[in-house]
């Protein structure tokens, strides 16, 4: 029987996972220690281990998974930037679930988004205390602004048509652009320089490598519009905090919406409310008036957790089954 170790597990991850695990009968033990080198050992003897978003296997962790028999690596995410892929050691594959639901995270986008724009969480603790007052929630049409979107995968396709929708024209930038889906969907692709110049309001959709790593700093905030508003649902390294709390302040980023932030990994999915263990960047982003941060739950509805559950096992099936696997990474 398949034995496969779960890293970072929350309450609902048990329950989906068992409920899937039903039909498919592995040997699962869940832990709520993320992977590191220091939980890496806790491995020995399992063939598979089952890790999300914020668990690290780098080179070191890898090696130790390896010398424990671990011949899986199973990514319940798409995103994999969080595994050193370069150094994987021979004999050891990665899966991943793809597409498991692009709508969720575009929806989220577009949530961070008009929350931003038209303060919903500010009127909401207004309106919760009996103050019905309208002083600094004045917020902007979407309709006829010119959207920035940076990645034009199945996630930032379903944010583009969700976008054309409010009658906005959109701008894209993709290192592999799909002009046919372009022409199709009534979007254009143009240079970075030219979608942060032209932007009013720009969210990101592309995974995060060594190419684009703090692609949002002060050098690119410098092209971007004056108010502009920055959205990030794809990873937190795509922007330098520093660069951004500085253009916040000066009112050059005129609102923010970001699902994700560069040193989330010992926060978000958390409860960190009663610890006195802080991040200073994020602290200082908290504190401002027009920025809304989510805690990396873009992708959480129940349509693409089902898909997580399901698509996770079968790839743990097809890999120990057949040795092969639609779902490749390596
Ligand atoms: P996808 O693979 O379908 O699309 C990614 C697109 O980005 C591709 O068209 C690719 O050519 C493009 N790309 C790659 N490098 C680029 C670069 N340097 N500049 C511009 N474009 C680039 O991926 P999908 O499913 O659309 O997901 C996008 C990202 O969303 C994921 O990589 C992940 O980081 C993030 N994500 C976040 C979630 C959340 O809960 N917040 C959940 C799922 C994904």
């Amino acid at each position: 029987m398949v034995k496969i170790l779960f890293y970072d597990t929350k309450e609902y991850d048990k329950k989906l996972f068992e409920r899937y695990n039903k039909d498919y009968e592995f040997e699962i033990k869940y832990l709520e220690s993320k992977l590191n080198n220091e939980t890496a050992p806790l491995a020995n003897g399992y063939d598979a281990v089952c890790i999300f978003v914020n668990d690290r296997a780098e080179k070191e962790t890898l090696d130790i998974l390896k010398e424990c028999g671990v011949k899986l690596i199973v990514l319940r995410c798409a995103g994999y930037n969080n595994v050193d892929i370069k150094n994987l050691p021979e004999g050891m594959s990665v899966v991943r679930v793809p597409r498991y639901s692009p709508y969720a995270v575009a929806e989220h986008a577009v949530a961070l988004l008009l929350s931003v724009d038209r303060k919903i969480y500010k009127s909401y603790q207004r309106t919760k205390k009996y103050n019905f007052t309208l002083n600094g929630l004045l917020g902007f049409d979407i309709h006829g602004k010119t959207i920035g979107v940076i990645g034009t995968g199945k996630i930032g396709k379903v944010f583009i048509n969700i976008m054309k929708g409010f009658g906005t024209e959109v701008l894209a930038y993709d290192v592999y652009p799909d002009e046919k889906a372009a022409q199709k969907m009534g979007f254009k692709y143009t240079t970075l320089d030219e979608l942060y110049e032209k932007s009013d309001i720009i969210s990101l959709h592309c995974p995060l490598t060594d190419e684009n790593t703090n692609m949002i700093n002060k050098d690119s905030i410098k092209k971007m519009k004056k108010g502009v508003v920055i959205i990030n649902t794809s990873r937190g390294k795509l922007i330098n905090s520093d660069d951004l709390i500085d253009a916040l302040g000066k009112g050059k980023i005129g609102g923010l919406g970001l699902d994700v932030f560069d040193e989330e990994e010992d926060f978000f999915l958390n409860d960190m409310s009663n610890s006195y263990y802080r991040n200073t960047e994020l602290s200082v982003l908290l504190t401002m008036p027009n920025v809304v941060i989510t805690s990396h739950q873009a992708f959480f509805t129940k349509e693409a957790l089902d898909k997580i559950g399901k698509v996770s096992m079968d790839n743990i099936k097809e890999f120990f089954e057949t040795g092969n696997c639609e779902n490749f990474v390596k």
